[in-house]
């Protein structure tokens, strides 16, 4: 007879993020794999924990023109624009497709005003398969952008103002790292009412052409991705766990350059109880699935029965 105290052989990977039950802590990062077509006759959806869709604004963006993307030593600018079809297009064509999915789907909101970020979020809410509204308050790559992520008290007033409009699906707060300390925006994002925090966006970045003295990309600034951010983003994550989130139980996922279930392991150390995939992709598309397993093996060995028991254990 099987001994009840064992350890079982295969570990616990599901996660709660503030609502949200993920069968494993493994997301998509938004932007990087569309919404949702573009990327599932590579993947099975849902093996994933989530899918987070690219950005959607209240009207259509084109986006900037290119180059909008260069690869840099271990890493990837990009400088898209927020190219997107538009909320009514997301909600008539692209919400049909992610409804048969078979994992959460988080929606990636951006907008340049109070209203438009309420008006977006208000459409989506009732949706039944949104499980999420991540909040891109941060647009550095777009020149008409308001930059909400930088300010800590205009990000507060601005989540405390879509806060009511975000009822049924988890309300989620992407921060940037071009702010001299993420901690003050965290705990901003939080007095506002956010149920949980998406750290890192891109490090804001250039790269110049010596042949034409010019920026390789068209908008002449990025943001810069992929595992030259990685150990950026593993502090920013730590710094607002110990600073700001693990207080007011407020979940992080947690993201930058994370392409092996080692890089994951870390984010998990760090504070993250959830992690996101993005440059990586680009790669090896069915990555997320590649960690998720480098991860059980990983618990197995290490006799853990369940990934939450790694979720801020740093010494
Ligand atoms: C091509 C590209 C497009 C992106 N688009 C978005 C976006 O629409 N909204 C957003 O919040 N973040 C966007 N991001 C940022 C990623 O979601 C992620 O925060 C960042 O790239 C760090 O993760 P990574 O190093 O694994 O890519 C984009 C990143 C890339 C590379």
């Amino acid at each position: 007879m099987a001994d009840p105290t064992e350890t079982t052989s295969v570990p616990d990977l599901s996660i709660d993020l503030a609502g949200i039950a993920m069968r494993n802590p493994l997301m998509t990062a938004s932007g990087t794999s569309g919404y949702g077509p573009e990327y599932a006759h590579l993947v099975d959806l849902h093996r994933l924990g989530a899918f987070v869709t690219k950005a959607v604004s209240p009207e259509p963006r084109k986006g900037n023109p290119p180059e909008r993307v260069v690869e840099t030593p271990s890493g990837m600018l990009n400088a898209i624009g927020l190219a997107n079809v538009g909320l009514e297009r997301f909600v008539e064509e692209k919400v049909p497709f992610l409804e048969s999915i078979g994992c959460p789907v988080i929606v990636n909101v951006i907008g340049h005003s109070h209203e438009d970020f309420c008006n977006v979020c208000a459409r989506l809410d009732p949706i039944d398969c949104i499980a999420g509204l991540e909040l891109n308050v941060s647009c550095p790559n777009v020149a008409d952008g308001l930059d909400f992520a930088t300010d800590a008290r205009r990000l507060e007033e601005l989540v405390h103002t879509v806060r009511p409009e975000v009822t049924r699906s988890t309300l989620i707060v992407k921060l940037t790292p071009n702010v001299t300390d993420i901690a003050e925006t965290a705990h901003g994002a939080i007095a506002g009412g956010a149920d949980a925090l998406s750290v890192i966006n891109t490090l804001q970045a250039m790269a110049i052409n010596v042949d034409t003295w010019k920026p390789r990309l068209a908008n002449r600034t990025g943001g810069l991705s992929g595992p030259a951010i990685r150990p950026v983003a593993v502090y920013m994550v730590n710094h607002v766990y110990t600073a700001a989130a693990r207080e007011a139980n407020v979940p992080i996922i947690g993201m930058g350059g994370i392409a092996t279930w080692r890089d994951a392991v870390e984010f998990l150390l760090a504070g993250a109880t959830a992690v996101a995939v993005g440059t990586a992709l680009f790669i090896d598309p069915r990555s997320p699935l590649h960690v998720c397993d480098g991860l059980a093996d990983y618990l197995t060995k290490r006799g853990l029965s369940s990934v939450r028991e790694l979720i801020g254990r740093l010494g």
